[in-house]
């Protein structure tokens, strides 16, 4: 029997999404959006690629949530993207009430998926879709950690001139101007970067992580990143399909890890068949851990605007 993956929203992300997860064959593939026609349209369109690439995936796109019932995975890239000179935090209220309804469809008809949350302002959108659906924390996270991190592990390799196989990189905190890169745990076949790069060039490489959504929201205008979180998305609905048990740097619910409480935030976590098997709570500086908490600062100043 094949694993069911629901995506919900059909712009470039959910799309994308389901292109990739298609071709790695994760499971059979609903995409469901409130516009009528568009995840029909995308959801035929990647069904006819099936015998160009090779894949016995089944891909339907809906309107209807009753189509996504029993899915195994859900993810909700749902809402709306910034625009040049918008911060994630400006899409609050409007992407509130899209997560709001869209929660109470996904959880009326797949009461027991995993949930992977995409909308931004990201760590804050887990919490609403947390809170609404009632969710155990071990079945929800946030993606965010494994795109920056890929980001940075781009930068890196583009700056050393490297193969991007080898690099690793690990970003951690909120999805916004205040995540926390650590460069003493990003490495290039197990080297730390720290014995590679000099500081400014560390330096310049954390800027433009931090800021690596924005700068390509500069350049599209019209929308944000797709290709990147799309493959991102992948990689943690394949952990969980596959049972595999990576260690990848997610959005979770934080009970006194880190020292931080009630609250979403990227940390590595081991992501298996039941979703979160564990919090990885890997040793910081003093410098560090206050980064840590300054992006915590920002989350619960987000979450405390939320009017469910
Ligand atoms: C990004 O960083 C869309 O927030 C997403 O590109």
């Amino acid at each position: 029997m094949r694993k069911k993956i629901t995506i919900v929203g059909t712009g470039h992300v959910g799309a994308t999404a389901a292109q990739l997860a298609a071709y790695k064959e994760l499971g059979d593939i609903v995409l469901i959006d409130i516009i009528e026609g568009v995840p029909q349209g995308k959801g035929l369109d990647l069904q006819e690629s099936a015998p160009l690439e090779l894949f016995d995936t089944s891909i339907i796109g809906t309107n209807d949530y009753k189509d996504t019932a029993n899915s195994d995975v859900v993810v909700i890239t749902a809402g709306v993207p910034r625009k040049p000179g918008m911060s994630r935090e400006d899409l609050l209220d409007i992407n509130v009430k899209i997560v709001k309804s869209v929660t109470e469809q996904v959880v009326k008809y797949s009461p027991n998926a995993f949930i992977i949350v995409v909308s931004n302002p990201l760590d804050a959108m887990c919490h609403v879709a947390m809170k609404v659906g009632n969710f155990p924390k071990q079945r929800i996270v946030g993606m965010a950690g494994v795109l920056d991190s890929a980001r940075m592990r781009a930068f890196i390799a583009m700056e050393l001139n490297v193969s991007m196989d080898d690099v690793q990189a690990m970003v951690l905190g909120l999805h916004g101007d205040d995540m926390v890169p650590l460069p003493r745990y990003s490495t290039v076949s197990g080297i730390s970067i720290t014995e590679l790069l000099s500081k400014e060039q560390i330096e310049r490489i954390i800027e433009r992580t931090r800021k690596g959504g924005g700068e390509i929201v500069n350049l599209l205008k019209t929308g944000s990143a797709y290709y990147a979180p799309g493959a991102a998305i992948v990689q943690m609905v394949e952990s969980v399909l596959k049972d595999k048990k990576r260690v990848l740097p997610c959005a979770a619910y934080l009970e006194g890890e880190y020292g931080i409480n009630g609250i979403f935030m990227g940390v590595p976590v081991k992501l298996g068949g039941k979703g979160i098997d564990e919090i990885i709570q890997i040793k910081l500086t003093g410098e560090e851990m206050a980064a840590l908490h300054k992006s915590a600062d920002d989350v619960k100043k987000t979450v405390g605007q939320i009017k469910l």
